[in-house]
């Protein structure tokens, strides 16, 4: 199977080329992305040399571009990771959450249109629902949850779940889409939660939670998530949506408190902020028909996954070095200007 993998040198799709290699050696694989300051090629630094894995620099919403790779390499699946994929930088600046998670799609759904693509999978996110309310712990997000967005991010990944639907409804294109909860592990970007607060503590820095630190989200450990792709893209019903999440819900606080305990930091480094603006309250996932229908079940619990994301941001000091020495410095300048 030929697969064209977009957004690999991001998080997920980095984890999942990882995943593919070792479970799938057989695949050959494709990863197309922009290198923007999320997409990092030393994460893929152990499959680069791999025979059947090649890199393509390019914009998913450049369609003349994405036409002529896919008529030069003929695939047959393809999962679209590609997207600017945080909430908080939406907030800033939503013009090219539009552009790239919207156009992009749309560009790859029409490119998968012309050359009949066997299987075209949407990576999407369970802030496509909105949130739920923070005293009624009974409420999980189930597939047929109305979409009610907060964010710009979250209308951009609602928009794009919407024209891949649309695509299998009107044209037949064979499309699923996944919707997961908030992802963990190892090459996760440290602007996101969980990084931002293991890098900040092993440096002694202080570490910024929003509001009360109340605010509930349902971690899924990344390995877990490219499980799920997997069985989706080859058992998955077409035009059908499904859920994935470890039910692993978590405050804010909670898991600041639980890094800093197992790097045995002081509770004292935390810092709380001003609150982010439309902040959503709580995510949680039903993720039964996947588990029901696919047979998948999460491997890690929330322990387990944190311990070992935790060791390897231990034995990778490298990788999260580079990043927080660069660009990246001025974001969180920016960003966290207030948190002293
Ligand atoms: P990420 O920000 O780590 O990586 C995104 C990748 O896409 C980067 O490598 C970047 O260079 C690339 N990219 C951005 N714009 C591009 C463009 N125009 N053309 C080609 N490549 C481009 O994101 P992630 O956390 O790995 O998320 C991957 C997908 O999963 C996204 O679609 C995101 O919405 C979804 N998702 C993420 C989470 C999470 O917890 N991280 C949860 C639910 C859903
Ligand atoms: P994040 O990792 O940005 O993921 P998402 O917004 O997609 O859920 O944030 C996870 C939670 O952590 C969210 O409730 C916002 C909160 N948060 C902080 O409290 N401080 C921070 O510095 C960041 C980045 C997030």
């Amino acid at each position: 199977m030929k697969i064209l993998v977009t957004g690999g040198a991001g998080f997920i799709g980095g984890n999942f080329i990882h995943f593919m290699a070792k479970k799938h050696p057989k695949d050959e694989i494709v990863n197309l992305d922009l290198l923007t300051y999320a997409g990092n090629l030393e994460t893929l630094i152990n499959v680069n040399e791999l025979p059947n894995y090649s890199f393509v620099l390019g914009d998913i919403s450049d369609r003349k571009f994405v036409f002529d790779l896919f008529e030069k390499e003929k695939f047959d699946v393809v999962i679209n990771f590609a997207a600017e994929s945080h909430v908080d930088r939406s907030i800033t600046n939503p013009e090219v959450f539009a552009t790239t998670n919207v156009l992009g799609t749309i560009s790859l759904l029409d490119a998968s249109r012309t050359y009949e693509i066997k299987r075209y999978h949407q990576i999407s996110t369970d802030e496509v629902y909105g949130d739920l309310p923070l005293d009624r712990k009974d409420l999980f997000f189930t597939e047929e949850t109305p979409i009610n967005t907060s964010s710009p991010y979250s209308s951009s990944k609602a928009s794009a779940d919407l024209f891949a639907l649309s695509y299998y409804r009107t044209y037949k294109l064979p499309v699923t889409v996944s919707r997961c909860s908030n992802n963990y592990g190892p090459y996760h970007f440290p602007e996101k939660l969980i990084p931002l607060i293991i890098t900040r503590a092993l440096d002694d820095k202080p570490l910024p939670v929003y509001g009360t630190g109340a605010n509930v989200r349902d971690w899924l450990h990344v390995e877990d998530h490219c499980c799920a792709i997997d069985l989706i893209i080859r058992k998955g019903r077409i035009g059908e949506v499904y859920n994935i999440g470890g039910h692993n819900e978590r405050t804010n606080l909670e898991v600041v408190k639980t890094i800093l305990s197992i790097l045995n930091k002081s509770d004292k480094l935390i810092r709380f902020v001003k609150d982010r603006p439309g902040h959503d309250r709580r995510y949680a996932i039903d993720a039964s028909k996947l588990e029901k229908q696919l047979g998948w079940k999460a491997k890690y619990s929330f322990d387990e996954g944190i311990a070992q994301t935790i060791e390897w941001y231990l034995s990778n000091k490298n990788w999260w070095e580079n990043i927080i020495n660069g660009e990246y410095r001025k974001y969180i300048n920016t960003q966290y200007g207030d948190c002293r």
